[in-house]
């Protein structure tokens, strides 16, 4: 019943994209179907309140969490393991902040928390193993500062609470977790999440320029994408993403949109690359396309060389005509993109997490 009304609700909203009206929030039409989130379960979630937790930074790897239990007359200290579980809980509030902060640009955190994940694990370089999801090091200046993570302030403070709640949980994990669950949310793919992050510290942070620039073309997307391990299939198949959120006059310096439902992740970045007629918008901004029916909608320059490029244009191609690919496609290499420089433990296994909303 549940999943029908997801893909009721993911019907509904691909068969009005080609309106002229912006598509609400997933959450509206699915609360139609009485899937509200009961924020009264995240309470029960944590568990953290009746204990203490002690950090274990001189535990090996520094990633050991430990908790103190006043249990009868005998005080312990105890290792914590969590367990996928534990990591559902952690989804759970995020899916219920997600639902409760909708007041946040188009009704959805999700596309930020997307993108904070995707800024994380895309300064991976494969040659000298730096970089990746691993570390968190977006926490310090200069990284926070690198104009590519412009915005990315307002999905860390969102997560912030979360952290709190579950201090056990390491930054790198929780960024990843955010990007997973806001996926999911917005209606995606299931996203397989692995835990096993650690924090790091400044000298970490990775130099700027690791991340793609938006002004330019396909050598520099390959050169960027090649450098953390993927192949032209799997760069726009990750590009997909820009079906979600918007671009930001403060933030990039672009501005708009590029689909008519922003918080819904389908297909439909690709099918407007190729139905639209495209044309440069006339403004004092930086270089961007515009649709020339509606004048509402945008595509940065590396959006269009995806069509302007023959090997990558054959993607976009297969994926306006197939959600089912897209979707499978998208949610193995964002797997790769989110495990990207994590030296995993050898047990160290992937789980689904479902939405507390299905
Ligand atoms: C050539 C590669 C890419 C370039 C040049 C690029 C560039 C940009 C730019 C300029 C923005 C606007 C930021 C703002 O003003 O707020 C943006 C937003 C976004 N990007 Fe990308 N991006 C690329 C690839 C990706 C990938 C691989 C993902 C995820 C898998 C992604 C996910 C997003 C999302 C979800 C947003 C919307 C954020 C929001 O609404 O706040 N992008 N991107």
């Amino acid at each position: 019943m549940a999943s029908t009304t997801r893909q009721f609700a993911r019907v509904a909203l691909r068969t009005t994209t080609r309106r002229t009206a912006f598509v609400a929030a997933p959450r509206q039409i699915l609360r139609q179907g009485g899937r509200r989130y009961n924020s009264s379960e995240a309470g029960k979630s944590g568990g953290s309140s009746s204990l203490i937790w002690i950090a274990g930074a001189a535990a090996a790897g520094g990633a050991g969490y430990y908790f103190f239990t006043q249990g009868g007359s005998s005080p312990s200290i105890k290792e914590f393991k969590p367990t996928q579980k534990d990591y559902q809980e952690v989804y759970n509030v995020i899916a219920g902040r997600l639902e409760e902060n909708d007041e946040y640009d188009d009704g959805s955190y999700g596309p930020v928390l997307l993108r904070l994940a995707w800024h994380a694990s895309g300064t991976y370089d494969k040659e000298t193993g730096t970089g990746g999801s691993n570390g968190a090091t977006m926490r310090f200046a200069p990284e926070s500062e690198h104009a590519a993570n412009a915005g990315l302030k307002a999905a860390r403070d969102f997560l912030e609470p979360v952290k709190q709640k579950f201090p056990w949980i390491s930054y790198s994990d929780l960024w990843i977790l955010g990007g997973v669950c806001a996926i999911q949310e917005m209606l995606g793919p299931e996203i397989p999440y692995r835990p096993g992050r650690t924090d790091g510290d400044l000298s970490a942070c990775t130099p700027d320029g690791r991340l793609p620039d938006a002004a330019q073309g396909p050598k520099h997307i390959r050169d960027i994408f090649y450098r953390m391990g993927f192949n032209d299939q799997e760069i726009v198949a990750l590009c997909g993403a820009h079906a979600l959120g918007r671009c930001h006059k403060n933030r990039s310096g672009f501005d708009g949109p590029w689909t008519f439902s922003p918080t819904v992740l389908t297909n439909d970045f690709y099918r407007l690359l190729l139905d639209e007629k495209w044309q440069w918008r006339k403004w004092d901004g930086p270089a961007q396309y515009e649709d020339k029916k509606t004048k509402s909608l945008m595509m940065l320059p590396t959006d269009m060389a995806l069509v302007q490029d023959k090997e990558f244009r054959k993607w976009v191609e297969l994926y306006a005509k197939d959600n089912d690919a897209f979707f499978k496609d998208f949610s193995a290499a964002v797997v790769k993109l989110f495990e990207l420089g994590v030296p995993f433990a050898q047990d160290a296994k992937r789980f689904t997490l479902k939405s507390p909303n299905a």
